[in-house]
């Protein structure tokens, strides 16, 4: 939610952070900005709309500095407009901010600041900060704007990761972070900020993740590190970072989604990728070794997550209460943040979470460990915050996913909670031969894909014949109930279609009643226990002239006379077919929005990783 980046070194800014901004753009895309520091001057350049226009504008403009901030914004308080866009300048105009994040207790700020006849140009909260660290600053003769800022953090509740310059001070950069993600990039003789790696990769593959409450001065080309009360210096290490710029990069591809599908042909091999142990039907899971006897002594485990991440956990549930018999709760964690959960040492709290920053399940995970849960986080982002802040975790390593609907995030998290149930399970007796049976099937999944692969033009024609609907039904039973979620969910998010995911057999509760012929209903229906009562959910959807779409492992000749489409999916496991299924539930949602002519990567309104609440 919201990117924000800032520049010191020894090169032209300018490009250095307008790249960075479309890198960081999946984060926000409502407006943009950037301002400049040179011979004690702060020039800045902000507009409504994407990174694209910013930059003609730039491009027009002698704009030109030798450090900077810039910002791509998703809208929180205040209409996306040229004055809402960051960043925000004081009244002098001497101080410029950058801010990712909420600061929550603005309106009392900013009525106090406005009764000392501070006048304010913008409805962000964010203007408020850099006002207040104003005041402070040309109104104490002690103060320093590095002590300035530090004071004005400390009068703000809220979540940020802030960068700010001073044309009092031309050479410094001063950044800080609370609840909000920001990374430090170490070059020679020139440093970064951003609010992920993304942008600092193509400079220098050091980086310093910055923890809550720290607070970051790059000054004549030394950095330090220290509490932002205390003023303490910490120490911290640098880390090294392996991404190539391929894997953040869309190549051949019309959109990161579609790029993002094909990974899949092997992104969830990457995800198993020395875990699996067929010879003993188990998985070798390093990450959670040293928690082992708390996860298998637990009494019940929560899941929690937002979104895509949530269906994902859902899954998880079946599969961990199959293998491990141990009860599961899965809660949506702005949900479980806020109530009274039974949670006691005996409970394990798993976060699922593709950037291991949204604002909401890490809340979720701070709130377990307060209450003495073991804390386990399946992340796809390395060095993220959940990956941090839990005690222990599995990467998902399915490599950057920067479209904004999440395909190969969520199949590699169903990967890992199928290695996750099957590691318990097997350790509390489940059967070798029940182990090599899943793994088995886990062993072909790529194939499986790229067979998937093979028949998007199938995929296609029921794109063409149902985009014009204006609401789709997705039906599913048992394990196969959330990827119904997770397909209707892709088709809202990039299609602005009304799409609802239902338990098959709950529609006759009720949303049977919207079923007429523009209706397409699709229907997730592999051949397994219930398969015959999902059937007759299909007859009844029939019935009522419905267009019946039949995702399924083998076409039999009830569902090809009842089905005006039916969807192949190459036979596999129960509990893997939930994973090749979704891929042809992404394929269909891109392809229908491919047709309506939808911009796929940046849907309106949202942002791929929700820093806020
Ligand atoms: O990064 P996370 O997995 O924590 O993100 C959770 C949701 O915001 C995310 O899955 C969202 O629902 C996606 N846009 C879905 O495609």
């Amino acid at each position: 939610m919201c990117g924000i980046i800032g520049y010191i070194g020894n090169k032209d800014p300018v490009p250095i952070l307008l790249k960075g901004l479309k890198r960081l753009e999946y984060r926000g895309y409502d407006s943009s900005g950037i301002a400049l520091l040179q011979d004690e001057k702060l020039a800045h350049i902000k507009r409504a709309g994407k990174v694209s226009d910013l930059q003609s504008l730039v491009d027009d403009s002698s704009i030109h500095g030798n450090c900077g901030i810039a910002h791509t914004r998703w809208a929180t308080h205040g209409i996306p407009n040229d004055i809402n866009a960051h960043p925000h300048l004081d009244h002098t105009g001497n101080i410029a901010l950058v801010h990712n994040g909420i600061f929550e207790n603005y309106e009392t700020i900013k009525t106090l600041l406005e009764k000392r006849g501070v006048q304010f140009t913008s409805d962000t909260d964010t203007e408020v900060i850099v006002q207040l660290i104003s005041e402070l600053y040309y109104n104490n003769e002690k103060l320093t704007f590095e002590n300035s800022v530090r004071a004005a953090l400390q009068e703000v509740v809220g979540a940020y990761g802030i960068v700010a310059l001073c044309a009092d001070e031309p050479n410094k950069i001063i950044a800080a972070r609370m609840g909000s993600p920001l990374v430090l990039g170490v070059g020679e003789g020139e440093y970064f900020l951003a609010s992920d790696a993304s942008p600092i990769i193509e400079h220098t593959r050091n980086v310093i993740y910055l923890d809550d409450d720290e607070f970051v001065i790059i000054d004549n080309e030394e950095y330090s590190i220290s509490n932002i009360q205390s003023k303490k210096i910490v120490s911290k290490t640098l880390t090294r970072i392996d991404l190539s710029i391929e894997e953040i990069e869309k190549g051949e591809f019309p959109h990161f989604m579609l790029k993002e599908i094909h990974d899949q042909k092997h992104s969830i091999s990457d995800t198993m990728r020395g875990r699996l142990n067929l010879f003993d039907g188990t998985t070798n899971l390093g990450g959670i070794v040293n928690y082992l006897p708390n996860i298998l002594s637990a009494s019940r485990i929560y899941i929690t997550a937002c979104g895509t991440s949530w269906h994902a956990g859902l899954i998880g549930k079946h599969l961990i209460e199959e293998y491990a018999r141990v009860p599961v709760h899965v809660e949506y964690a702005s949900e479980f943040r806020y109530r009274n959960a039974i949670i006691d040492p005996n409970t394990i709290v798993i976060a699922i979470s593709q950037s291991g920053e949204t604002a909401d399940s890490l809340a979720a995970i701070k709130k377990a460990k307060e209450l003495g849960a073991t804390t386990l986080g399946i992340c796809n982002v390395v060095g993220s915050s959940i990956a941090r802040e839990t005690d222990a975790g599995i990467f998902t390593h399915a490599g950057p996913e920067i479209g904004v609907a999440s395909t190969k995030a969520f199949t590699a998290q169903v990967t890992v909670l199928i290695m996750l149930a099957l590691n318990i399970g097997r350790k509390k007796g489940v059967s070798k031969d029940r182990g090599k049976e899943l793994i088995s099937s886990l062993k072909t999944v790529d194939q499986d894909v790229i067979n998937i692969l093979r028949s998007i033009e199938d995929i296609k024609e029921v794109a063409k014949s149902t985009s014009m609907a204006n609401h789709y039904l997705y039906l599913g039973r048992g394990i196969n109930f959330p990827v119904a979620l997770e397909g209707a969910l892709k088709l809202k998010e990039i299609s602005y279609i009304h799409a609802e995911g239902y338990p098959a057999a709950e529609m006759k509760h009720g949303p049977i009643a919207l079923i007429d012929e523009k209706m397409p209903v699709v229907f997730i229906a592999p051949q397994d226990d219930t398969f015959y009562k999902v059937l007759s959910n299909i007859e009844e959807v029939k019935a009522r002239g419905g267009i019946v779409i039949t995702i399924t492992d083998k076409i039999n000749s009830s569902i090809k006379s009842l089905s005006d489409f039916v969807l192949l999916v190459p036979k596999t496991h129960k509990y893997v077919f939930p994973i090749t299924s979704s891929i042809i539930l992404q394929i269909l949602a891109y392809e229908i929005a491919v047709l309506k002519n939808c911009e796929i990567d940046q849907p309106r309104n949202l942002a791929k990783s929700v820093t806020v609440e």
